[in-house]
């Protein structure tokens, strides 16, 4: 039996910047409806998106407070009468929009984002609605498991919402965060080339060591585009770009970018103020798609692949414990992570 109170990180405001995260330690936890399940959370991970709600930047629905996080994975401890798919004892991990079940988002699915409307993952219980948990991958431990919520769905949606990619391809990779990270691995599993940037040597070197087959350091070579599209065969261009910089790097993007290939729109860390012209996609002949995570049928997509390869999502060497959630707050805005910023849950 669960306690009849716990600890939880609340998001109160937008304008309080990480002032605005309060610890609570003795919020309590819900009973199970008959459709629902109570998770014991034991991992989460936070992303760029879970920072900049409290700096009030995050453009899409929130509902404040609300329990921070997206991103979490635990083990079912009690399910009610009408369930079905899960049982008491179960590896599962969390849904973003808990109603992005299949197929393109609408509106309605985009205002289900744990963490962002709907109570999040940053406490010791969550109760979800059944089709709001995914059964987690086997070869994952919690923290590992719950970093695949947001950035890992995110990834995969970017490689195969639109335009599957195939063996063979070139994927190109912005920077060491989650997103890219997961991208650089999906893409090796695919048997596609990668080609990845950074502003580090150092982490440089570990992007060699996960399969990039080429780095370019985008600090010292402005013109990593135009350097990318020349790794390529035929110098033709890269196939799939995950841009997670926007305005910082969207220039370069199209310039690395081959004929019919697709720019992924999936972040704005380096700003959102593009000069590149809308008709831009014309003149390069290529797709820029927005993509906003994904739904639950490509998540589960996403975990057979994860589970066939063995692959294992690249966790910060830096684990927070939940009470110091609000120190892996400030210690990924100071960039200071590679990959994904793991929460442990005791
Ligand atoms: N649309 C969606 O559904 C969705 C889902 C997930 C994430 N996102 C967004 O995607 C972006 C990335 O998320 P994340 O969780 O992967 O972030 P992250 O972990 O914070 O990524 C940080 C890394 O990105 C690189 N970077 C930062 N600024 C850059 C710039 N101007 N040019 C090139 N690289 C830069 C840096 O790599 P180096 O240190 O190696 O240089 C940095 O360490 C965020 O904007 C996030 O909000 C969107």
């Amino acid at each position: 039996m669960p306690p009849s109170t716990q600890k939880q990180w609340v998001v109160t405001g937008k304008d309080k910047d990480f002032d605005g995260l309060v610890f609570q330690t003795d919020a309590p936890v819900s009973q199970v409806g008959e459709y629902e399940v109570m998770v014991k959370l034991h991992g989460a991970s936070l992303n760029y998106r879970d920072l900049i709600i409290p700096k009030g930047l995050y453009p899409f629905p929130l509902d404040l407070p609300v329990v921070g996080g997206s991103d979490g994975a635990g083990e079912v401890i009690a399910v009610g009468p009408k369930v079905t798919k899960f049982s008491v004892g179960d590896k599962v991990v969390t849904l973003f929009n808990q109603g992005h079940q299949f197929g393109p988002v609408d509106v309605a699915a985009s205002k289900t984002g744990l963490g962002g409307v709907l109570d999040g993952t940053l406490r010791q219980y969550g109760v979800f609605p059944e089709q709001g948990l995914v059964r987690a991958p086997q070869n994952l431990n919690h923290v590992e498991a719950a970093t695949l919520t947001c950035a890992g769905l995110t990834s995969w949606n970017a490689l195969y919402g639109l335009k599957p990619l195939k063996p063979g391809e070139t994927v190109l990779v912005q920077g060491t965060g989650g997103v890219a990270i997961f991208g650089l691995q999906f893409a090796k599993a695919a048997g596609a080339r990668v080609i990845a940037t950074t502003s580090s040597a150092a982490k440089a070197e570990i992007l060699k060591k996960l399969g990039a087959d080429h780095v370019i350091n985008y600090r010292e070579d402005p013109n990593w585009g135009e350097t990318a599209r020349n790794l390529t065969p035929g110098k033709e261009g890269v196939d799939h770009v995950l841009e997670v910089a926007g305005a910082g790097t969207i220039t370069q993007s199209l310039r690395a970018i081959k004929y019919e290939g697709v720019i992924s729109i999936i972040g704005f860390l380096g700003g959102v103020e593009p000069k590149d012209s809308i008709l831009e996609p014309l003149m390069r002949i290529c797709t820029i798609r927005g993509v906003y995570v994904g739904p639950k049928s490509m998540m589960q997509d996403m975990i057979a692949a994860i589970e066939a390869n063995d692959i294992h999502p690249v966790v910060d060497q830096r684990v927070f414990k939940l009470e110091e959630a609000r120190q892996a707050y400030e210690y990924m805005w100071a960039k200071k992570h590679f990959g994904k910023v793991g929460i442990k849950i005791e």
